[in-house]
Order: C-alpha cells, then sequence, then structure tokens
C-alpha cells in the first residue's frame, strides 16, 4: 500500500515495531494514564478481525508538514525521518456489526501533507474487506481539533452519546472510563 506521493508506505504492524508504535501514540497525546498502549496493540493483534496498520518512511524524508517548525534541531531540507521509520497508524476492528478506528496518528513532523488521510483510508478498506459496512470512530472531547479531519475524510456526528463500564475485575488499565 503506498502513501501519498509515495512517502509512507502501509502495512500490517510486526513485533519489531512496537516500540517505534508506542512512542508515536506517546508523542501524538493518544495514551493515557488508564490505558496500558502495550496491552492494547496485544489485543488488537490477537483476532483475525483487528490490527494496527502502520505507515513507515519509504525514503528518507525531511519534515514536510506542519509539525516541520517543531524540528528546531533541523534546516529546512535536513532529512529528520529515516527510511523505514514508523510515522504513522490506525488500530482498526470489526466488531459483528461495525468497523472501529482507534490510535489514528501522524508523526508531528509530517502531519499536513496526507498521510493521515492515506491511512485512514487504508484502515477504512481493511475493515470493508473483512465485512464492515459502516466505519465509526471516537474522538475524546478535549481533542476538538481533530474534527475538522475527520469531516474532510466524510465523517459525521452520529447524535450519539458514547458510555460505557469496566467488565470483571477493576485493574488499573480499565478504572471505570
Ligand atoms: C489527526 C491526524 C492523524 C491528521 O493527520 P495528517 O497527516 O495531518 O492529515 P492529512 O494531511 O492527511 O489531512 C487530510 C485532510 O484533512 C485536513 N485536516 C487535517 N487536520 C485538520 C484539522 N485539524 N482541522 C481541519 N482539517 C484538517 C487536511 O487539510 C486535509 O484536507 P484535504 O485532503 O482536503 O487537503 C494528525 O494530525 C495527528 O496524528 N494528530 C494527533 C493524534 C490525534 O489526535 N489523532 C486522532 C485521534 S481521534
Amino acid at each position: 500500500m503506498p502513501g501519498p506521493g509515495g512517502d509512507v508506505v502501509l502495512s500490517e504492524i510486526v513485533d519489531d515495531d512496537v516500540e517505534a508504535v508506542v512512542a508515536l501514540w506517546r508523542a501524538c497525546g493518544l495514551t493515557r494514564p488508564w490505558n496500558d498502549p502495550y496491552r492494547d496493540l496485544a489485543d488488537a493483534r490477537l483476532g483475525e478481525t483487528s490490527t494496527v496498520l502502520v505507515g513507515r518512511a519509504a525514503r528518507d524524508l525531511p519534515a514536510l508538514g506542519d509539525g516541520a517548525a517543531d524540528s528546531d534541531d533541523a534546516g529546512p531540507g535536513d532529512v529528520v525521518v529515516r527510511a523505514g521509520e514508523v510515522v504513522a497508524t490506525a488500530m482498526a476492528g470489526v466488531d459483528g456489526h461495525r468497523g472501529w478506528l482507534y490510535y489514528v496518528a501522524v508523526d508531528p513532523r509530517l502531519q499536513g501533507c496526507g498521510t493521515g488521510r492515506a491511512v485512514v483510508v487504508a484502515a477504512e478498506a481493511w475493515l470493508a474487506a473483512r465485512g464492515a459496512r459502516a466505519v465509526r470512530l471516537m474522538v475524546r472531547s478535549t481533542n476538538e481539533a481533530v474534527r475538522g479531519f475527520y469531516e474532510r475524510l466524510g465523517y459525521v456526528d452520529q447524535d450519539c452519546v458514547v458510555l460505557g463500564r469496566p467488565l470483571g475485575a477493576p485493574d488499573a488499565r480499565d478504572a471505570g472510563r
């Protein structure tokens, strides 16, 4: 699966990606103290109806996107991402009724140049190939800024309130959230 402009190649996660994926989620502010990202990753990789798609730099890349300004150690055109580095993710799973997306993330140095769209489109295709006829995702109320991104991709407010409770004995992961 080639990414935007051939700069990012998308495929399913492999064992060697785990540390880089968790680091990317942390850099993108997607981890929470009550969710162990390693366990989330392991759970998603367990079944045949869920996965984590990973985008890797197809070649050495300069900071391309809006995050370029944050790369204060690098000058214009300097390589900041090495070929093969993990730069994007999307966790996808079919729950027997719909497809769901989690952990959509793009390396801040490459944001704003089509990688987010590419990884979401790839995850949608992965879900559709496994029978999902609709896709849903949750956006934290503290992450209002990202709604414009999903709207550009055709996502609309489903006019639902998400309710939840832990199952089984509470643990540090769930803590009632
Ligand atoms: C959200 C995120 C994945 C977007 O990735 P990206 O590579 O920057 O997005 P793209 O460049 O592919 O943008 C796709 C389209 O959305 C638009 N877009 C991107 N972010 C936007 C925003 N915050 N508001 C409005 N539009 C936005 C782009 O302009 C582009 O429009 P176009 O295709 O019509 O030109 C990335 O910003 C990110 O990792 N954020 C931090 C983690 C996060 O919040 N994830 C979502 C959790 S629910």
